[in-house]
């Protein structure tokens, strides 16, 4: 394994959930399995004043508040030797200043540096500016790193207005545009499923597939998050990122290598070919609902508009489907359909994939199901799974059908677990961009939900609405083609039977 240079990684919005629930414990992680450089100085920038020794036992708290099982104890003080903290309060115009002092003047930071921006998309442009203009972007003594969380920008204009601001500073290859879904092992594992066995290939077009469904539901509702997601949504804020570069990687072709440009050069080329939704077709294309009062888990949930922080009129969408066609040689006249909601009976992401069916179906009326095609499951969470579903004679003297699933499950018990971040973390780290988005991704993506979020934006007089705990509002059930199509809730064999809603 090659040795990772030395670094400094500073998290700027340290304070926040993104850095208690994922960043620290996903850099404890790295340490306590040996990944993580020697000389790895984190210096952690908020808006508190905290002395490096209430830093510490905030980082501590942290982590026990994450690993409630238990800390190893040798790891954490390992770990906590690494961290210092730096504060930025609101209005103090010198801690720039005093930052770029510690970072020249203080050997325990090596000269290499990762600015995390782990702050709000508004915060993160004014942050750069700053580090830019004190010149602490510059790569003259060490190479300089800033990773940007999503969403960037709010549609294709403000991405563009944001992206000219990073241009000011930084090149290309020095941001990394994180979307924590390619960090997850099941999502990479489409690649490898796709491009290490031949028998597939043959199969993956629209000579074969009826359609493709991207699932990604969740119980939890906005969870504190309101000032954000009620500005973003559900399309900006799942659709716009996560799920349209999980079509990418089931829809692409085989790139010319696994290099990061050649990788992301066929996510590109698959965003460019999605038919553009006019502004009126997007009724036909799209449909939007907000979740009301109901049941998760036997426990009675408020609905969206009696959430703190979420205005009373408000008509942000918490679930949002929409039907796409890949107008290119491999899948012209397949749907794709994607959809995600919050407050739905499961916690669950998912792409299944059916196939055709037969020409002539000779045994159509032997059939113990209504509809028997074959689909392709592939689980991403809670468990990475990859079924086929199929048909079989059922046993006795009889010919009759029925589907079994063939599951290959592939993880076994002594795999190791590992979280998005961590892999994300090393990547940067070792300067690995493969993973993360490229500009002309974010715009493409941006091009694909603007129109949608455009009409949206002006029908602010009704949004539909769905129980929390159900599966999301009825009239979603328009954006399929045909009769015989219908969301897949689960990825049990009995999960392909029609399903009454
Ligand atoms: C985030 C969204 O990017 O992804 C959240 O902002 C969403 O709203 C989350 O809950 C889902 O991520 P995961 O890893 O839990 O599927």
């Amino acid at each position: 394994m090659k040795e990772l240079d030395p670094c400094t990684i500073i998290i700027f919005g340290a304070c926040g959930n993104l850095s208690r629930i994922k960043l620290m414990p996903a850099l404890f992680k790295l340490e306590k399995m040996g990944r993580l450089p020697e000389k790895l100085a984190i210096l952690s920038c908020g808006l508190e004043l905290y002395t490096r020794e209430e830093w510490l036992a905030e980082v501590s708290s942290m982590l026990e508040a994450k690993f409630a099982a238990g800390l190893d104890q040798h790891t954490l003080e390992k770990f906590l030797t690494r961290h210092h903290y730096h504060a930025n309060p609101p209005g103090d115009d010198a801690s720039y200043a005093r930052l770029k002092m510690t970072m020249e003047d203080d050997p325990t930071f090596p000269a290499n540096v990762i600015f995390y921006m782990s702050v709000r998309p508004s915060e993160f442009p004014g942050i750069i500016d700053n580090l830019g203009n004190i010149g602490l972007l510059e790569e003259k003594c060490g190479w300089r790193r800033v990773v940007i969380e999503k969403p960037f920008g709010q549609d294709l204009l403000s991405a563009q207005t944001l992206q000219a601001g990073l241009y000011k500073h930084l090149d290309e290859p020095q941001i990394f545009r994180i979307d924590h879904y390619l960090g997850k092992g099941t999502v990479q594992n489409i690649m490898v499923f796709r491009f290490a066995n031949l028998l597939l290939e043959p199969l993956w077009s629209h000579h074969y597939i009826d359609h493709v469904q991207i699932t990604h539901s969740e119980k939890l509702g906005v969870e504190g998050r309101a000032g954000y997601y009620d500005g973003a949504g559900a399309l900006r804020d799942m659709i716009q990122s996560h799920l349209l570069q999980l079509l990418a990687l089931i829809a692409m072709e085989p790139p010319v290598s696994m290099s990061p440009e050649h990788l992301r050069d066929e996510k590109v080329k698959v965003l460019k070919s999605i038919r553009p939704v006019t502004q009126n077709a997007v009724h036909a294309h799209a449909f939007r609902g907000q979740y009301t009062s109901g049941t998760i888990d036997g426990k009675v949930v408020p609905g969206y508009l009696d959430e703190p922080g979420v205005a009373a009129d408000s008509v942000t969408e918490t679930y949002a489907a929409m039907k796409l066609f890949i107008d290119n040689w491999r899948w012209a006249g397949v749907p794709f359909y994607v959809r995600t909601g919050k407050r739905l009976p499961e916690g669950s992401s998912a792409i299944c994939i059916r196939f055709k069916n037969p020409p002539k179906e000779l045994l159509r009326n032997r059939s113990h199901d209504t509809s028997n095609p074959n689909w392709l499951l592939l689980g991403i969470q809670p468990n990475d799974c990859m079924k086929i579903e199929m048909q079989v004679k059922v046993p006795g003297l009889d010919l009759n059908t029925r589907s079994i699933s063939l599951d290959a499950t592939y993880r076994d018990d002594a795999d190791e677990d590992y979280d998005a971040y961590e892999g994300l973390l090393l990547d940067v780290m070792k300067g690995d961009y493969s993973l993360f988005l490229r500009f002309d991704e974010v715009e493409w993506a941006w091009r694909v939900v603007d129109p949608i979020l455009k009409v949206w934006s002006m029908e602010r007089g009704f949004i539909n609405t769905y129980s929390a705990g159900s599966w999301g509002p009825r009239g979603t059930y328009r954006l399929f083609d045909r009769d015989d199509q219908f969301w897949r809730h689960s990825l049990n064999v009995d999960g392909a039977k029609l399903e009454p809603y």
